[in-house]
C-alpha cells in the first residue's frame, strides 16, 4: 500500500484505506502503511514530520515567530498549534496534502482545556465536582466543538498534582491527591479521544511530564527536586493512568527533573513512559523548551536537540531545534537516522489513528462548525458542572440560599463581568457575550425583589499590578477613584437587606505564568470588604479563584463564603440558582485551602513527623511539629465542602477484619441526609497503611461516590476492598502490598470520618 503515487496518490488510496479502516484498522496495516510511507522520505521530510511551529491566532508562548505556507508546500512541517477556523485550516491543510511531495497531513492543535466554545469550569473547579462522568461528558464535548473548528489534537489533560497554590497552574489540574486525580486523567482522555475514526473525537496529549505542578516556591517554570519515592507514589499516577487509558500523546515539562531538562531526560520519556509503562504514542515538546535548554545552561541549541531526540522527544514544539540540528547530528554520526525514523513513525501512526490518511479534511467540515458550537445542551452541561464544582465553605444560620425579597446588594469587581467567568485558557468561549453574575441574577428575580448594584473596586489598586486588569486583551479597570467606587458601594450597602460580594482573582489571574506570593484577597478588595462588614449587614462572599486561597480573615468576620472558580460560559447562571437555592451546592474541595501562605505546601495525604503537634496549648516550646502562630491544619481541608443540607454518616461496619490475598473486604455505612431538601454527597473512602517499610502518609484516598439523596433519605454506600489498593512504591520501586494493620476511614471531608481497621495477611 503506497500512499504517494503522484497527486491522485490519496484519494486513489483511500477507498483501500476505507476498507481497511472498516475491517478494523489492524495494527499490522497502519504499521505497514506507515513504513511504507516512511520509506519514500527523504531525511527533510522526516525532520519537517518532527516539526511543530505555531500560526498566530492566539499566542500561548513567548516566541512570536510563526511558520509560512512554504514550509508547508516544501514538507518541513509536521503539525501547526495555534490556528482556528475550519475554512482557514482547510486551505492550509490543502497546501500540505496537495502540494507537498508525500501528501501528509497536518496535525492541528490546540489548548483545549476546559472547553471550546462552550466554556466548562476550569479543571481545578471540575475535579471538586469529583463527578467522573460529567468530566468525562465535557472533555467529550469539547472534542466536539474544536473538531468542528478544525482541530485534530488538543494540549490536554494537564493532570500535573499540585500542592502549592501559590503556582497559578493549580487551576488546570484535578488538585493535590493522585487517586482522584487519577480518575480525572482517565475519564478527560475517554472524553477526548472516545472512537478517533470519529470526526468529533481529537487526540489528547498528556501533560507535563513530569513534575511540573511541584515548582519549587509556586513560581511557574521554577525547578523541581524530588525523591523518586514521592514521584511514584504521588506525582506519576494520574500520568500512568492516563497512558493506560491509551492517551495518543505526551508533552514534556518545563521543568528539570534529577538534573536533566525532563525534555532530554531518558530515564522520563523512555525508561518510565516507554518500558515501564508501555506508551506507544508520540511526545512531544513543551512550547520552545529546546531553545529553553540553553537558557537553563545545559549546553548548545545543537547538544540538546540532539539530547531531546535521544532522550524520547518526537515533536519539537517552536524551537526548531530539530530543524536546524538534526541532520546535522546524522551526518556527524551522532545520532542514527533509524532514532529519526521511529520519532516520524511515531507521529504518522498517530494521524493515521486520527484517519488523516483515509480524509485529510475529516476536520474541516464547515457544516459542522455552523450546527455543533455553543448548543443547548452543552450549555445545559456546562451549567450544571459548574453548579455542581462550587464548594461553600461557610454558611452560619443558613444565610444561603437567599430569597429572592427585598434589596441585594450585588457588589464587587466579578459581580459584572462575564469576561472574567471562563478563566484561564478561555478557548474560544465568546468573552464579550459571557452574561455576568448580575445580568444574571436580574434575570433571575425580575421584579421579585431589586438587585442593587456597585463594583465597589478594581482587582487591585495598585497601578504596577497587571493581573486581573484585563482579559482577552480587554481592559476592566474601572477608572473611577478607588474612593468613588467604595463610597457608591457603601452608600447602596444601606438599603441593602443583604450583600453578595463577588471577589477574587481576575479570570488571568491564575493561570500559566500567574503565580502570586500573596492569596489572601488583593489590597482593594479587603478594603471594599472591610467597609463592608462595618455596615453590619450580612454578607455572602463568592470567591472566584483558579486556586486554593487564603480566606482566614474572611472566615473570621463573615458568615458565608462560597467558591465559585472559574465557572465557564455558563457560571453566572450556575452561580444565581445555587445562590437562590434552586440548585444545591455539592462540590468537596481537590486542594486544601490553606491558613497563611507560609503554611504551604499543606495538604491532607502528608507523612507523619517524628514529633507530632501535642494536643494541647503548652505554655512552653513543645519541641513539636508545628508553628508558634497558626495551627498546622488547613483552613478548609481536602475533601470539605458544605450542603444546603446535613448528612449523617453512621453504622460503620467492615465484612471481616482481616483481608488475605485475593480476598475481598467489604465496608459499608449508612449515609442520611438529615435535612429537608433533596441534595447530593460525595462519600469518600480514606485507607491508613499503619505500619510499612517506607514512611506512610497518614490517609490516602482510595475510594468515592456521589449520591442523590432525597430529604430524609439513608443509604448503606459500600466499598470493596482489595489488596491491589493497598500497594505502593517501596524502597526499590516495586509495587506491593505489605502484610500488617490498615486504617479505612469513610466519611464527607478528610477531617471527618469514621474509622474502622483490619488486618492484610498475606
Ligand atoms: C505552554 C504550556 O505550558 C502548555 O501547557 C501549552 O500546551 C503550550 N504552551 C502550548 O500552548
Amino acid at each position: 500500500m503506497g500512499y504517494n503515487t503522484g497527486k491522485l496518490g490519496f484519494r486513489g488510496l483511500s477507498a483501500a484505506l476505507s476498507m481497511a479502516l472498516a475491517m478494523g484498522a489492524a495494527a499490522e496495516e497502519c504499521q505497514e502503511f506507515v513504513d511504507n510511507l516512511l520509506s519514500q522520505m527523504t531525511i527533510d521530510e522526516k525532520i519537517g514530520q518532527l516539526t511543530l511551529p505555531a500560526a498566530g491566532d492566539i499566542s500561548t508562548g513567548t516566541s512570536r515567530k510563526t511558520f509560512v505556507d512554504q514550509q508547508v508546500a516544501d514538507g518541513k512541517i509536521g503539525g501547526i498549534l495555534n490556528i482556528r477556523g475550519a475554512e482557514k485550516i482547510r486551505s492550509i491543510q490543502e497546501v500540505a496534502v496537495e502540494k507537498s511531495r508525500l501528501h501528509i497531513p497536518l496535525l492541528i492543535g490546540m489548548d483545549v482545556i476546559h472547553g471550546y466554545r462552550t466554556g466548562f469550569p476550569i479543571p481545578l473547579a471540575q475535579s471538586c465536582t469529583w463527578d467522573i462522568p460529567a468530566i468525562e461528558e465535557a472533555a467529550a464535548i469539547a472534542a466536539k466543538e474544536a473538531s468542528a473548528c478544525g482541530i485534530s489534537w488538543t494540549f490536554s489533560p494537564m493532570v500535573d498534582i499540585s500542592r502549592d497554590p501559590r503556582w497559578g497552574r493549580q487551576a488546570e489540574g484535578a488538585g493535590e491527591d493522585p487517586y482522584l486525580g487519577s480518575e480525572v486523567a482517565r475519564a478527560m482522555v475517554r472524553g477526548f479521544q472516545g472512537d478517533l475514526s470519529k470526526d468529533t473525537q481529537v487526540l489528547a496529549c498528556l501533560k507535563h511530564f513530569a513534575l511540573y505542578g511541584a515548582a519549587e516556591a509556586g513560581r511557574d517554570y521554577n525547578t523541581v527536586d524530588m525523591s523518586r519515592q514521592q514521584m511514584y507514589n504521588v506525582y506519576f499516577p494520574p500520568y500512568k493512568a492516563a497512558v493506560e487509558e491509551g492517551v495518543g500523546s505526551v508533552m514534556s515539562s518545563f521543568n528539570i527533573v534529577d538534573g536533566l531538562h525532563a525534555t532530554a531526560n531518558p530515564w522520563l520519556l523512555t525508561e518510565v513512559l516507554r518500558n515501564q509503562w508501555s506508551f506507544d504514542g508520540f511526545v512531544v515538546t513543551d512550547y520552545a523548551s529546546i531553545n529553553e535548554m540553553s537558557t537553563h545552561g545545559l549546553g548548545s541549541d545543537y547538544d540538546n536537540s540532539i539530547a531531546a531526540l535521544k532522550a524520547g522527544t518526537d515533536m519539537d514544539m517552536i524551537s526548531e531545534g530539530f530543524a536546524r540540528n538534526l541532520k546535522k547530528g546524522v551526518e556527524n554520526g551522532d545520532i542514527p537516522e533509524a532514532l529519526i525514523d521511529s520519532a516520524v513513525s511515531r507521529i504518522l501512526t498517530a494521524k493515521y489513528r486520527l484517519g488523516l490518511f483515509q480524509n485529510p479534511y475529516k476536520y474541516n467540515n464547515t457544516e459542522r462548525e455552523k450546527t455543533d458550537l455553543y448548543l443547548p445542551e452543552a450549555r445545559k452541561a456546562a451549567k450544571d458542572m459548574a453548579a455542581k464544582s462550587f464548594v461553600l465553605l461557610k454558611n452560619e444560620n443558613s444565610l444561603l440560599p437567599l430569597k429572592a425579597e427585598g434589596k441585594i446588594l450585588l457588589t464587587g469587581p466579578l459581580a459584572d463581568s462575564g469576561a472574567n467567568l471562563p478563566g484561564t485558557w478561555a478557548g474560544d468561549v465568546l468573552l464579550d457575550q459571557t452574561k455576568s453574575v448580575l445580568e444574571s441574577m436580574r434575570e433571575y428575580v425580575g421584579n421579585k425583589c431589586e438587585i442593587l448594584y456597585a463594583k465597589g473596586s478594581n482587582i487591585c489598586d495598585d497601578p504596577h499590578v497587571e493581573w486581573g486588569m484585563t482579559v482577552g486583551g480587554r481592559e476592566m479597570r474601572d477608572s473611577r477613584s478607588a474612593q468613588e467606587m467604595l463610597n457608591e458601594a457603601l452608600e447602596k450597602a444601606q438599603s441593602a437587606d443583604v450583600i453578595v460580594a463577588c471577589l477574587g482573582e481576575g479570570g488571568e489571574g491564575s493561570g500559566e505564568g500567574s503565580s502570586r506570593a500573596d492569596l489572601t484577597l488583593p489590597d482593594a478588595q479587603q478594603r471594599l470588604l472591610e467597609a463592608l462588614v462595618a455596615t453590619g449587614k450580612p454578607i455572602v462572599l463568592l470567591n472566584f479563584s483558579g486556586r486554593a486561597t487564603v480566606l482566614s480573615h474572611e472566615d473570621e468576620v463573615l458568615p458565608a463564603i462560597m467558591n465559585v472558580w472559574f465557572g465557564g460560559s455558563e457560571a453566572a447562571d450556575a452561580i444565581t440558582e445555587v445562590v437562590f437555592g434552586d440548585i444545591c451546592p455539592s462540590g468537596k474541595l481537590t486542594v486544601s485551602m490553606p491558613r497563611s501562605v507560609g503554611q504551604i505546601p499543606v495538604y491532607y495525604n502528608h507523612l507523619m513527623t517524628g514529633r507530632p503537634k501535642i494536643p494541647y496549648d503548652a505554655p512552653y516550646r513543645p519541641y513539636s511539629s508545628n508553628y508558634l502562630d497558626i495551627p498546622n491544619s488547613p483552613l478548609y481541608p481536602f475533601g470539605y465542602g458544605l450542603s444546603y443540607t446535613n448528612f449523617d454518616y453512621s453504622d460503620f461496619e467492615i465484612s471481616d477484619t482481616e483481608l488475605k490475598d485475593n480476598g475481598v473486604i467489604t465496608a459499608s455505612i449508612n449515609v442520611k441526609n438529615t435535612g429537608n431538601r433533596d441534595a447530593d454527597e460525595i462519600v469518600q473512602l480514606y485507607i491508613r497503611d499503619v505500619i510499612r517499610s517506607i514512611a506512610p502518609p497518614v490517609m490516602e484516598l482510595k475510594g468515592f461516590q456521589r449520591l442523590s439523596l432525597k430529604a430524609g433519605e439513608s443509604r448503606r454506600v459500600s466499598f470493596d476492598i482489595t489488596p491491589e489498593m493497598l500497594k505502593f512504591y517501596n524502597y526499590d520501586l516495586e509495587f506491593v502490598a505489605e502484610p500488617g494493620q490498615f486504617d479505612i476511614m469513610i466519611g464527607g471531608s478528610s477531617d471527618k470520618t469514621l474509622k474502622q481497621s483490619f488486618e492484610y495477611k498475606q
